[in-house]
């Protein structure tokens, strides 16, 4: 009996998920494992041929899933998905922000120009700020909803040479720290997400300076896997994680154990 509970819980059957960033990587992972549990899976990314191929592999498997191409540092692109998406579907039971890019990395802070460092904390701050906006609103309407942000460890401790990344994703961490109270009694959690180094394509152009200091940092001594991931954000995303907000979650292999 206790058993059937706990798989309820976890299950996403008859539950409507966006998930940004999906087109690759950690996005793509957490995608087809929600889709796997029973969600149907709005799948967003700037990437439509990658998009596309996450859509595809999930319908292949038996599950339900579209794709829509959005730039999330587009403010008003965000506003029009979100109620094209609500108009659509009824519903938004979680939103599973993973879209993100490092920007310049390599470089000291004063070297970096300030377009470069403005478009970085667009994406993965004011991004994740304004699709939260958006969602929230149908959220409490339901009396349920659950928002996992995807920042970095680099938010929690800082990365030398990434300065535009390291004040994108520790704002990020801020943010649903103060959020989480908001709406703490309206039935939704927001929780953010700290990996270090994961084996995607984000890492194809860091530094390799930068890339070797992140690595030696994780005791585990092996980088991540995005499907390694994707469990614990498919745990975030779920009925099942109902009375943690607020927090940000490590997945570091034991780089951070706070
Ligand atoms: N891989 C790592 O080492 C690592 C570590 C810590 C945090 N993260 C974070 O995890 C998240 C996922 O990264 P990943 O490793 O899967 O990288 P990835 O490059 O494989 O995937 C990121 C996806 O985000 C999309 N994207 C980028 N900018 C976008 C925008 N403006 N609008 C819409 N989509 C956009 C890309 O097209 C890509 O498909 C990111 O937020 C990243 O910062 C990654």
């Amino acid at each position: 009996m206790s058993d059937n509970i706990a798989f309820e819980k976890t299950s996403y059957e008859g539950q409507v998920v966006i998930v940004t960033g999906a087109a690759s990587g950690i996005g793509k992972s957490a995608a087809e494992l929600i889709a796997s549990r029973g969600a149907k899976v709005v799948c967003v990314d700037l990437n439509q041929v990658g998009v596309d191929q996450t859509v595809t592999s999930i319908l292949k498997l038996g599950g339900n899933a579209e794709s829509a191409v959005l730039d999330i540092s587009n403010q008003k692109g965000i506003t029009d998905f979100i109620s094209q998406t609500v108009g659509k579907d009824k519903r938004i039971d979680a939103l599973i922000n993973c879209a993100g890019y490092p920007g310049p990395t390599g470089k000291f802070v004063e070297e970096i120009n300030w377009d470069d460092f403005q478009k970085v904390v667009a994406v993965n701050l004011f991004g994740a700020i304004w699709l939260t906006q958006s969602v929230l609103p149908i959220m409490k309407k339901q009396k349920y909803g659950r928002i996992v942000q995807v920042a970095s460890i680099a938010g929690k401790e800082g990365n030398p040479k990434m300065a535009p990344y390291n004040t994108a994703k520790s704002g990020l961490i801020g943010f649903v720290k103060g959020v989480a109270k908001e709406v703490a009694t309206d039935g939704i959690t927001i929780n953010a997400l700290a990996p270090a180094v994961i084996a995607t394509p984000i890492n194809v152009n860091t530094a390799k300076e930068t890339l070797d200091y992140m690595i030696s940092k994780i005791p585990a001594g092996r980088l991540g896997e995005p499907s390694e991931v994707a469990e614990i954000i498919a745990f975030m995303g779920s009925k099942a994680c109902s009375f943690t907000t607020g927090f940000t979650f490590d997945i570091s292999g034991g780089r951070a154990t706070y």
